[in-house]
């Protein structure tokens, strides 16, 4: 019997502390380009990584009200530090999908050959109990080294890749990891991989970077799949900021990869 395949025009919802989230909505757009995306950066209240739990918490469900109210068919939480904070009490209140990002330590384990892992991320993640779990389980025999990358997220959401202080702050945080002797080098925040490219350089061939856009963006599609995909012929990506002006409109437009956005501010 043939089944054919389900069709739903209403967006996807996206949001993120900022900027970052773009690396998942662009691995998205890429492989479904009919599909609509509502995107939230928050970048008002950027970065989430030094911010309380409550906090996060309080945020993100500002932005989930929000895109519902836009009709959206499911939701991608396209930030490491939101996803582990209260993903679960999200999935718990709200009966929509949620599709949540977290660092990818289970390639890294796969993969090492050293047994040492070293993973870049929020301060706020690292410590979150569902961090902490994941690794324990994951990485019983293996050794995780953890470094909270305190600063990055700002110069990226400034779209500083390429200035002496970024590299010099992302030299700080990685050339210990490598010293120790990890093989892998995990992103565990969606802003990273706008300096794949500066990390590539520090890095070498000292280790493999691992980057999750792509299994996000899978696992993000196969839900999509069962809601309904739509067939929607150049939709128009709408994107909303809690802090919009002239710089950041620009921003927004460098990052993304289609010229078919709308920019909204978010009140
Ligand atoms: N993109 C967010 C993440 O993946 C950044 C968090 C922050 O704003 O500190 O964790």
């Amino acid at each position: 019997m043939k089944t054919s395949l389900m069709v739903c025009n209403d967006p996807i919802g996206i949001f993120d502390s900022g900027l970052g989230g773009i690396s998942i909505a662009n691995a998205i757009t890429h492989r479904l380009p009919n599909e609509k995306l509502v995107y939230i950066a928050d970048s008002a209240h950027a970065p989430y990584g030094d911010k309380s739990d409550h906090f996060i918490y309080t945020r993100c469900r500002h932005m989930v009200d929000f895109l519902i109210k836009h009709n959206a068919k499911m939701i991608i939480v396209a930030c490491n530090t939101a996803t582990l904070s209260c993903i679960d009490k999200l999935r718990q209140e709200y009966t929509l999908p949620f599709v949540g990002v977290e660092p990818g330590i289970k390639p890294a384990i796969l993969s090492t050959k050293s047994g040492k892992v070293g993973v870049l991320a929020t301060k706020s993640s690292l410590n979150s109990e569902k961090y902490q779990k994941l690794a324990t389980s994951l990485a019983a025999d293996k050794d995780v080294f953890n470094q909270a990358c305190i600063g990055l997220v700002e110069q990226i959401e400034k779209l500083d890749f390429d200035s002496a202080d970024t590299k010099l702050l992302l030299k700080k945080y990685i050339a210990p990891l490598l010293l120790k002797g990890a093989d892998q080098l995990v992103l565990g925040c969606t802003h990273y991989p706008f300096v794949y490219k500066q990390i590539a350089e520090i890095v070498g061939d000292r280790a493999n970077i691992i980057d999750t856009s792509e299994s996000v963006a899978t696992q993000a599609i196969k839900i999509a799949t069962k809601v309904g995909l739509s067939n929607t012929i150049k939709p128009t990506t709408e994107i909303y900021s809690s802090l919009l002006n002239d710089k950041m409109h620009d921003q927004i437009k460098t990052l993304w990869n289609t010229n078919s956005i709308s920019i909204y501010p978010l009140n």
